[in-house]
């Protein structure tokens, strides 16, 4: 069975539908930059190993990347899954895990990368909003696309209700990503590019049915 090594900063949502999901996929560890995480509490009551690396206590974004990298690779990962890591990875890191690192990101990407998706999404007044799981490059939140899923903006949405129902379809793609990634059904080729290999019967897009 395939490894994997969870990254999280925070409350650990995502964390938690990966382990809840039974995947084809050991969850070697579980590995946080802050202590406080509340993630790490439901990681070590499912019985998954965890470790939390201080980012403050590192002089720089290298020297935390490297013991971070170091401490990934004690477990022997096929695959560094990023759910709510919210340290920015060096290059050095991305390319030292480079075809293993996925990442899953609130917004329909390429359409605002970065923070307060949500805000920004109602702002700009897009009527589809939704979540992307992709492979990490050096370029922040613009890897290759695995999956998608789009939800309808309503008109009486604010930013709390649109990141609930985002959040609601995070716990299904990143599932789905990392069972087919799990069983080899999906990879990134030497150009960059995401392959499935082999025919599938599930959509890489949820997206929401009309109003009669
Ligand atoms: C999620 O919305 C994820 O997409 C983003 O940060 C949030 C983390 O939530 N990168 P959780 O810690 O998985 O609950």
């Amino acid at each position: 069975m395939k490894r994997c090594v969870i990254l999280i900063s925070g409350r650990g949502s995502n964390m938690q539908a990966l382990l809840r999901a039974q995947l084809p996929l050991e969850v070697a560890a579980v590995v946080s930059n802050d202590a406080r995480a509340p993630g790490l509490a439901i990681a070590r009551a499912a019985g998954v190993p965890t470790a939390a690396i201080d980012h403050r206590a590192f002089a720089g974004r290298e020297a935390f990347d490297a013991r971070l990298a170091d401490e990934i690779e004690r477990f022997a990962p096929d695959l560094v899954v990023l759910a709510g890591f919210m340290r920015i990875l060096g290059q050095a890191f991305v390319q030292r895990f480079a075809g293993k690192l996925i990442n899953i990101h609130p917004s329909l990407l390429p359409a605002f990368p970065g923070l307060h998706t949500h805000r920004r999404a109602l702002e700009a007044g897009v009527r589809v909003h939704g979540c992307t799981v992709h492979f990490v490059t050096a370029e922040v939140d613009h890897g290759p696309i695995i999956i998608q899923a789009a939800i309808a903006v309503l008109p009486q949405d604010d930013e709390a209700s649109l990141a609930a129902r985002v959040l609601e379809q995070e716990h299904r793609i990143y599932p789905q990503a990392l069972a087919w990634l799990a069983r080899g059904q999906v990879r990134l080729n030497a150009h960059g590019r995401v392959d499935f290999p082999h025919p599938r019967n599930a959509p890489a897009l949820i997206a929401p049915a009309l109003d009669a």
